[in-house]
């Protein structure tokens, strides 16, 4: 019969040390927003961490510069990566082994993402702006999960984990491409769980619910944000810090037996 790989001794080692001590990380999209407060996390956890973004080398940098100025030796490399483009997805992985090579890449959190700022209907969409939001969000979330799939450390410790969102289950009107884009990846995290038999590399969406990013403000109202404030049964719009402990958790070896779910964090309003 198979045995967990956690120890009954992992919760003592858990206390007494950093639980992702020498891992390797890949946050991307962590210039701002959602994925910086994983990037800083998973830095508070111990791990070493590649700082992707596409355009914000100078917040990339910053954010590179504050985690390292905490360790004794650098801890965090910014690396520039437009996560639609193949090339530039192998790039980036190859970046990360040749910035820590005694380790292979334990950990990929795909943070990058794009929303319409105009937060149009799915009759006034045009198919650029679909095509535009699924290069990044759909393709991105798939060859960035292909990559890690080929690439994260197996037999333990290897974790997949790739943002999504609540309007999957909201279904809110004015985000018809953006939910289907997310509702694709859902898919894809589910199906990947099962491919990955064998590794124990686990596979998992955290699904945010209103987060106060710029993606989330962009092109709203103080109206909007407040109507969505009403909607939680907490009262406020979510904080980056709400989700990183979660993604902590997924990155760590206690979330083994966490695989192939999307695991929602909004608050409660779905
Ligand atoms: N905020 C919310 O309410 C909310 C709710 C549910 C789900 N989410 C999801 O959570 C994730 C993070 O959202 P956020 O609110 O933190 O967004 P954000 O503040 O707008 O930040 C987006 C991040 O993605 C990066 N990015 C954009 N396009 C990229 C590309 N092609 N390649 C690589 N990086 C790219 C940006 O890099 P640059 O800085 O270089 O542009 C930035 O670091 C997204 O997947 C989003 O869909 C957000």
């Amino acid at each position: 019969m198979a045995t967990p790989t956690l120890s009954p001794d992992a919760h003592v080692n858990h206390i007494t040390s950093l639980p992702l001590r020498n891992r390797v990380a890949i946050v991307t999209g962590a210039s701002r927003g959602i994925g910086r407060a994983i990037a800083l996390h998973l830095a508070s956890m111990g791990a070493n961490l590649i700082i992707n973004y596409v355009s914000n080398s100078a917040q990339a940098q910053h954010l590179a510069d504050q985690i390292n100025s905490s360790s004794p030796q650098p801890r965090a490399v910014p690396v520039q990566a437009d996560v639609s483009d193949s090339v530039q997805v192998k790039s980036l992985f190859d970046r990360a082994e040749q910035s820590f090579p005694t380790h292979r890449v334990d950990i990929l959190v795909n943070s990058a993402g794009i929303a319409d700022p105009d937060h149009s209907t799915i009759a006034q969409t045009t198919p650029e702006e679909f095509d535009r939001i699924f290069a990044i969000n759909a393709r991105g979330a798939f060859l960035v999960a292909r990559e890690a799939a080929n690439r994260v450390t197996r037999g333990g410790g290897g974790r997949i984990i790739l943002l999504t969102s609540s309007l999957v289950a909201s279904l809110k009107t004015n985000a018809g491409p953006y939910a289907a884009s997310k509702a694709a990846v859902e898919a894809m995290a589910k199906i990947l769980a099962k491919e990955m038999k064998g590794t124990l590399v686990t596979v998992n969406c955290v699904a945010p619910g209103p987060i106060e990013t710029d993606m989330l403000i962009e092109g709203r109202s103080e109206g909007d944000l407040e109507g969505m404030v009403k909607e939680c049964p907490h009262n406020r719009l979510g904080q980056t810090e709400d989700v990183a402990p979660l993604v902590g958790f997924l990155a760590s070896d206690e979330s083994e037996w966490v695989n192939g779910q999307v695991v929602r964090v909004n608050g409660g309003y779905v």
